[in-house]
């Protein structure tokens, strides 16, 4: 899984492109910034863009060339990031300590996410807000059709709307869609999606 993602990531390029995901961007631009964790953070656009609006980003990843790219691009961006290289499993971060979640695009095994996302929830300060963009089960049909869409073809890594509840079952849900969106993120998400969109917020 690391090869893959560190050979995805060793093209000068950006894959998913150097701008935020439109819907990240859409909300963290509502949020008064404070501090923010991004998990799977891949080469950092979303990370780079959250501290350049003033935000103090913790991000994590698997992928060493991920956050060679992210630390250039925040370099170029003139911000900071604290970028650790670790596997969602073994990310260790103090309670309490963030205003804000993102998971973009952050697919793990279900099995995966239903043991370690309680444990995210844990570093979030009451209050905080949880902001989540992910292909649904529906983009296995459009990623067949168009390969350049992008996302996991394993089922299992791919996201439903009633888990998403399941998952953010202690958290306010603010806005909770699945639909269609037509990605230009890159070279890799490229072309009608389809997504579920969710924010939430800790009591
Ligand atoms: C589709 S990319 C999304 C990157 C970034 N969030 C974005 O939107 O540009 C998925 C990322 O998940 C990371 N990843 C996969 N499994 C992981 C795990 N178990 N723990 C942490 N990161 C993981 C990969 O290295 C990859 O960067």
């Amino acid at each position: 899984m690391r090869e893959f993602w560190d050979e995805r990531y060793s093209r000068e390029d950006y894959v998913y492109g150097e701008n935020p995901n439109a819907f990240f961007a859409q909300q963290i631009e509502k949020i008064v910034p404070g501090r923010i964790l991004l998990p799977a953070e891949g080469e950092g656009r979303n990370a780079v863009y959250a501290a350049t609006l003033g935000w103090q980003v913790d991000a994590f990843d698997i992928s060493k060339a991920g956050r060679h790219k992210a630390d250039k691009l925040a370099a170029a961006n003139g911000v900071s990031i604290d970028y650790r290289i670790s596997t969602l499993q073994q990310a260790a971060y103090d309670k309490h300590s963030f205003n804000a979640l993102a998971l973009i695009f952050a697919h793990f095994p279900l099995q995966v996410r239903m043991e370690y996302f309680p444990r995210l929830l844990q570093t979030l300060q009451p209050g905080a807000t949880i902001i989540l963009e992910c292909f649904s089960k529906d983009q296995l049909l459009f990623s067949s059709k168009n390969p350049r869409a992008g996302g996991p073809k394993d089922k299992d890594l791919l996201y439903s709307k009633e888990e998403i509840k399941q998952l953010f079952a202690d958290v306010e849900v603010m806005h909770l869609v699945e639909t269609e969106v037509d990605l230009a993120e890159g070279d890799f998400h490229v072309g009608r999606s389809s997504v579920i969109q969710f924010v939430g917020k800790l009591p």
